[in-house]
Order: C-alpha cells, then structure tokens, then sequence
C-alpha cells in the first residue's frame, strides 16, 4: 500500500483505529520536522484524545518524539543519574530544595526543566527571579558544571524533544492537555532525551493538580512507571497530594526564598515532609544509600550541618546569581503593594480550591495567562493556614504581593471564594498517597 497521508491518519484515529509504530513515526516526526501543519496535527491530537492511544501506541509514541531530536548523553559524569519530574501543582517548589539537597548527599543532577503551564508555577520561571541566574547553559557547560559543582539546572534546549515543545504548545490551546497517553508521551520521552539513567516521578492528585481523582492519578502513575521500563529506564512513582498548595509560597521569588529557608531547616511541614521522602528515594535510585531509612538519616543530617543551603549558594554561583540570597533571602525583591486578607467568619477551613488559589497568584502577576505575557518575579502570595485549621474571623488567610492595587483587588476576590469554610475538622489528608 502506498504512504498514507496525513488526512488518513487522522481518519484511522477518529474512528478508532490502531497506529502501527510506522504510522506513529510518520505523524510525530512528520509533525516535528514541519512538514505536517498545525491545524493537521491538531486535528489528530483530539482524535488521540477521544480514542486514547493502546499500551504499544503510547510507547511507540513516547519512542518516536525521543527520536524527534539529540538525547543527551551524561555519561561523562560520575555516579547514576537520577531525574525527577513533578506532574505540576502549586506551591510546588521541591525541585528548588531536592536538587541541591541531594547533590549535597552525592546525586548528581542534571535537570532539564519547564515554564509554568495554566495555574502551575514552572521551575525555570522560579529560577529567573533571582537577578543573573542563566537557564541557558551549552550542553558543553551544563556537562562541566555537574560534574564540578554537582548540580545543573537548565532550559530545555531547542534540540531536545523538539516534538514535545512543539505538541505541547498546541495541546495547551486545543484542550487536549489532560489525556493519559499523551502526558505519558511528553514526561517520558522528555526523561529519556534528557539522559537519566532513573527518574523519580512525582504525580499529583487533587483540587490543584492535572489530575483531580486519586483512580485517574493512580492510572497515570502505573502508565508513567509502565512506558518508563519500556524505554530503558528504572521508574519510581509516588501519588502526591494536591487538594492544598504544597508550600505556604506561591509565586517565584516567594517560593525561592520559601526553598531556601527549607534548606536551612525552617520550611514549611509539608514541604519539608516531601522533599526528605523524595530526597530518600532518589539516594536509593542514585545508589548513595541502601535503604531508605538510612538515605533520610543522610538527607536530615545534610539539612542540619548546612552542606545543602551550602550547595544551593555554590549551585546559583555557578549559573550567574548572586549566592547570598542563600544567607539573606530578603535581596530576592518582591512587589511593592502588599495587602493582607482576612477571614470574614470563624470555624474550620473545610476545603481549598487549589487551582484557584494558583489562579489568583497567576492574576497577581506571578504566571502566564497567555504564552506571551511577562511574569512579575515578586509578585504572588503566601499562605497563613492549612486545610483542617481553626479560624477566628480576622485571621489572616494570605498576605498578597503585586505592582498595583488593582491586580490586588480581583486576586483577593479569587483568594477568598478558593476557601471553603465548615463547622467541624475535615478528615486529614496524608500528604503521600502512595507509592
Ligand atoms: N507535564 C508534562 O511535562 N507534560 C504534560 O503533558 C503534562 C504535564
Ligand atoms: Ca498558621
């Protein structure tokens, strides 16, 4: 039979069908090499996102945007690389923490990482508030700086999975972002090309995650953990809670001031909770410790001697920033209107929108509502209390951050419907809800 042409592929989807690993190719390195237009692709991404993709499609996928581009390779540095990938949350400012925090114990990291995306904060956003800091490094210079340093921590560069960059950009303006097969594809094949040997995979369940119900989450991580061992790699997969920002911080240089007085020990619980059990994973995963009672001993022991905050000021010297902001968080500045936000009523804080208090931080200034706007690096807000907590009216909810009185103004309106009010203390939620 002849090639067929893009018009039947997207047919074959549409009604259902199944792809052979030929057709895949054809579509994700026809789409990445641009021969295949945009409206063309798009087509077929909602076809995919109807019909799903079988367990050999969504490895054949993951298979063929690895091959869309270069895959680094890190094996010049000494010691097993570890990766580790959040599915995206608010307050989510763990890699801030964990990638110093286990270099100090031994890890190298090598990480690639992302923007923001819809009401979650990105990494590379976070970084950029700290004045100097580069994310652009060559692959030459990323390489170096690990194996000196320990750690790096960059922009995904162009050659690398261009087939994700360019899917995800259309996935995020054609609803097409929430599909299982699809976000395997993207996170795997980004964890592949970036030269892992394991990877740590951090998927988040509730109100403020991509992934609202601990089933759907749960079907995630299996697939994340299933499509990984297919491609080479050794997975290790935790289900997270996301029905309350993770940190008290929500905005960049809020959240790198929260992570570095999480590195010193005076982070918040929740926050520091995850970080010394993800940490003890990943010295597992990275063969510095056997076991993980042991590798949290070392990870507490790093916290408490200063070796980590010590090689957070080493890691932001090396790629630009000014290292003692890891002394002095407060040179990080922060937008100049501050308003405070109050209860207006007693009882117990029953429930936390979680999307929307990520919401009300992106109006402060501090997200994206468009691929093209400019982020505010002081702007955001952070938290006074926790779900479950008893309240006076009066209170502080939040104190907020922003460049005018009138972002202010529609973010407080947004903070204060994000919270549900009850009479009694809801259930408590474990922060890890399973492994
Ligand atoms: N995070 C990713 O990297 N990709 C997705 O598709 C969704 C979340
Ligand atoms: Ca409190």
């Amino acid at each position: 039979m002849a090639q067929p042409t893009f018009e039947e592929l997207i047919e074959v989807k549409r009604d259902g069908g199944t792809h052979s690993v030929a057709e895949m190719d054809a579509i994700i390195l026809g789409y990445a090499c641009r021969e295949v237009p945009d409206y063309q692709m798009a087509a077929w991404l909602m076809a995919a996102y109807l019909q799903g993709l079988d367990a050999d499609e969504t490895v054949a996928l993951t298979d063929a945007m690895v091959r869309s581009g270069s895959v680094l390779d890190l094996s010049s540095i000494p010691g097993v690389k570890v990766d580790k990938h959040s599915t995206g949350g608010v307050a989510d400012t763990t890699t801030l923490v964990l990638a110093p925090l286990v270099a100090a114990c031994g890890v190298p990291v090598a990480k690639m990482s992302g923007r923001g995306l819809g009401h979650t904060g990105g990494t590379l956003d976070k970084l950029e508030s700290i004045p100097g800091f580069r994310i652009e490094l060559s692959t030459e210079e990323f390489v170096a700086q690990v194996r000196d340093v320990g750690l790096a921590v960059i922009a995904q560069s162009p050659d690398v999975d261009p087939a994700d960059k360019m899917m995800y950009a259309l996935r995020d303006v054609t609803a097409t972002v929430p599909s299982i097969p699809l976000i395997v594809g993207s996170i795997i094949s980004k964890k592949v090309a970036g030269g892992a040997d394991a990877i740590l995979l951090d998927v988040k369940v509730g109100s403020g995650a991509f992934m609202h119900t601990e089933d759907a989450a749960r079907e995630l991580a299996l697939e994340l953990t299933r499509v990984g061992k297919a491609s080479g790699k050794e997975v290790h997969c935790v289900l997270s809670d996301m029905d309350q920002p993770l940190g008290m911080a929500v905005g960049n240089a809020l959240e790198v001031r929260e992570a570095i007085e999480t590195l010193a020990g005076d982070g918040p619980e929740a926050l520091t909770e995850l970080c010394v059990d993800l940490g003890a994973r990943m010295l597992v995963l990275g063969k510095v410790a056997t076991d993980e009672e042991q590798a949290e001993r070392r990870i507490a022991q790093a916290i408490a001697d200063g070796s980590a905050l010590e090689k957070f000021a080493r890691w932001i010297e090396a790629q630009g920033g000014d290292p003692r902001i890891a002394e002095t968080p407060s040179l990080l500045g922060l937008s100049p209107h501050v308003r405070e936000v109050t209860f207006r009523d007693s009882g117990f804080v029953k429930h936390f929108d979680t999307e929307s208090i990520g919401r009300a931080a992106m109006r402060l200034g501090a997200g994206r509502e468009r691929k093209e706007d400019a982020i505010d690096p002081g702007a955001g807000l952070v938290l006074d209390v926790r779900v479950g907590e008893r309240v006076d009216s009066g209170d502080r909810i939040a104190t907020m951050y922003a460049a005018s009185e009138e972002l202010l103004d529609t973010a407080e309106e947004l903070l204060v419907a994000s919270i549900e009010m009850g009479d009694s203390a809801p259930a408590r939620q474990p922060l890890l809800r399973e492994v």
